[in-house]
């Protein structure tokens, strides 16, 4: 079986980090969002297919020095062609039924149980939804009782959502959906979807935890649950005399002055902390350099990126 990732967007939303990377393997925890969806799929899908089309060689790269146990396929788009048309970009290599995801999703769906619920339940395809309390910034989905999904509308006016359940970016298909993707630069949510209903489309929601992690905001969110869930990562080799850690953190860094640290911060091997500084929900890449009694909060500090002896970032993104 068959998993395809969309991971050729722009990013545009995690600028400036990701004109140094693109949004696929900006490390959430140390580890590329991508792998967050790769690892936990079901031991029957022994393919990834990877579209891709902004800064694709760093992609490749990645994929060329790191085993991550299934086969690989990398397909480039020379002009992003919309989620749609990404879809319809590798229409060949899905023969079968397969997974399709937005490459930034984190979330806790059972993969397993999904695609039981698919075979089960038949039709064209099964979208994962989640519930929200304002779903006017997604696409909203109104299902019948049997589960089938009857309605879709893109980002609604506040107050006028049809449900509070949002399409979660990771669904399920029968590769009959490819032709129903028109050639082009195509939206699957606004262009595709709405036409297909017809063909059996189920909803299929899951408990647990669900952050697109497209922006600053909600990046940091899916950093913050996963810390809460997995506790505190501090690597063995790191020298850590006179650092105040508090609450869950993920350390990878090797030496630390005295600082203070946390609750929610990821250090990546590289970075590097200086006396007195304060992070707090915070990530911190390789190279960056945080000065003396500086106080860094709910950021992104990118490769390289320095703050200054003193200096307070709140709510940025360096790079
Ligand atoms: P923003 O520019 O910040 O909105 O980010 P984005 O470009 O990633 O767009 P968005 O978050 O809406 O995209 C959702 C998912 O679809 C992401 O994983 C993107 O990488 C992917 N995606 C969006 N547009 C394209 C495209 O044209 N081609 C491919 N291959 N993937 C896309």
């Amino acid at each position: 079986m068959k998993a395809l990732i969309l991971a050729g967007g722009l990013g545009t939303r995690l600028r400036p980090l990701t004109f140094s990377m693109p949004k696929p393997v900006v490390p959430l925890l140390g580890k590329p969002l991508v792998r967050h969806l790769i690892d936990p799929l079901p031991d029957e899908v022994d393919t990834v297919i990877l579209a891709v089309s902004y800064m694709k060689e760093y992609i490749e790269r990645y994929f060329q020095e790191n085993d991550v146990g299934r086969n690989i396929i990398i397909v480039n788009e020379d002009v992003p062609l919309g989620t749609g048309g990404a879809m319809k970009n590798v229409a060949h290599n899905l023969d079968d039924t397969f997974f399709a995801f937005n490459g930034d999703v984190i979330c806790s769906l059972d993969m397993e149980s999904m695609l039981h619920h698919h075979r089960s339940h038949g039709g064209i395809g099964t979208m994962a939804l989640w519930p929200v309390e304002d779903p006017s910034a997604f696409g909203v989905v109104a299902t019948d009782d049997s589960g089938r999904i009857v309605d879709f509308q893109e980002k609604p006016e506040r107050g006028e959502a049809i449900s509070n359940n949002i399409n979660a970016g990771a669904y399920i298909f029968e590769p009959e959906l490819l032709d129903h993707i028109p050639d082009g630069v195509v939206s699957l949510e606004r262009e595709v979807f709405p036409h297909i209903l017809h063909r059996g489309l189920h909803g299929y929601n899951f408990e647990g935890y669900w952050v697109d992690a497209g922006t600053r905001e909600s990046f940091l969110r899916a950093q913050r649950t996963l810390l809460d869930l997995k506790g505190n990562m501090i690597s063995c080799a790191t020298r850590h005399a006179g650092v105040e850690f508090i609450g869950p953190n993920m350390i990878e860094a090797t030496h630390l002055s005295p600082c203070r640290i946390g609750p929610h911060v990821y250090l990546e091997r590289g970075a590097e902390v200086h006396q007195g500084a304060q992070i707090e929900d915070s990530m911190v890449l390789t190279g960056a350099s945080i000065g003396r009694g500086a106080i860094v909060k709910g950021s992104l500090v990118g490769p390289g990126a320095r703050v200054a002896e003193g200096e307070t970032v709140l709510d940025r993104i360096l790079a």
